[in-house]
């Protein structure tokens, strides 16, 4: 089964508008003939209308970090999906672990935030993945699949084709401590296999899995051997144009 690989930039609180046009204006060009993956730039939501319209009839997609499951309401500080869609975002990453950590999100908001993406033809990009204290204590294969299996209630095997899951174990994010291939690879294979129990094997042949923490341009080519790795979630190496190009032509 061949998965279109999705190389996905996560600019996290980073970048003013003036900066977000100038990497679009840089970058763009680098990448307009690439057609072996896509490519997706995930800004905060004050830049997305500035990125969306410098993407606009690009081969480059863009989307938010964050959605509330809400269609609308008084909800001080979020930003719904029809906000989202309003300015012409197509992706939205769901349940980043900065989320889980500093904003209290459950697998039950990520559930929510899940359908209301799936419901509004939002690409979701649900990210998971274990903390370096479960590693240490050999829960990380439990952990994967207690955030699948919240993540993925009540979601039909016929309605899961557009979702993307990216994993990201947390003691790698942001800290240089990329996973080697093989510890990612062993974590990517077990959660197509739990996507397999829950969905069925179709579903989870065809799903796209990410790997991301602290992915860069010298070993992103390593862990895109690996069968089970279908792309990349970038945070800080996203932010250079440099960077961000040799990663996506790895
Ligand atoms: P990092 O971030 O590449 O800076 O480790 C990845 C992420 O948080 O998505």
């Amino acid at each position: 089964m061949s998965r279109k690989a999705l190389i996905a930039a996560n600019w996290k609180m980073y970048k003013t508008p003036a900066e977000a046009q100038a990497f679009a204006d840089a970058f763009l060009p680098l990448v307009a003939r690439h057609t072996r993956d896509e490519i997706a730039l995930f800004p905060s939501p004050v830049l997305l209308p500035t990125v969306v319209a410098a993407c606009k009839g690009s081969n480059v997609a863009a989307g938010a970090q964050n959605i509330h499951f809400a269609e609308e309401g008084a909800y001080t500080g979020e930003t719904s999906i029809g906000q989202l869609k309003a300015v012409g975002g197509t992706h939205a990453l769901i349940g980043h672990s900065e989320r889980r950590q500093y904003f209290a999100e459950t697998d039950e908001i990520v559930n929510r935030k899940l359908h209301t993406a799936l419901k509004h033809g939002i690409v979701p990009v649900v990210c998971i993945g274990e903390v370096l204290a479960e590693r240490e204590a050999g829960k990380t294969a439990g952990v994967l699949k207690t955030q699948i299996n919240g993540a993925f209630s009540g979601i039909a095997p016929d309605a899961a084709a557009p979702i993307v899951i990216a994993y990201e174990p947390v003691w790698a994010i942001g800290t240089g401590r990329t996973a080697t291939p093989e510890i990612a690879e062993d974590a990517q294979g077990l959660i197509r296999a739990e996507v397999a129990t829950l969905l069925g094997p179709k579903v989870a042949a065809a799903m796209r899995i990410l790997y991301g923490g602290s992915v860069k341009p010298d070993n992103i080519a390593k862990l895109m051997a690996e069968q089970d790795i279908d792309g990349a979630l970038v945070g800080g190496a996203s932010l250079k144009v440099d960077s961000f190009t040799a990663i996506v032509h790895y």
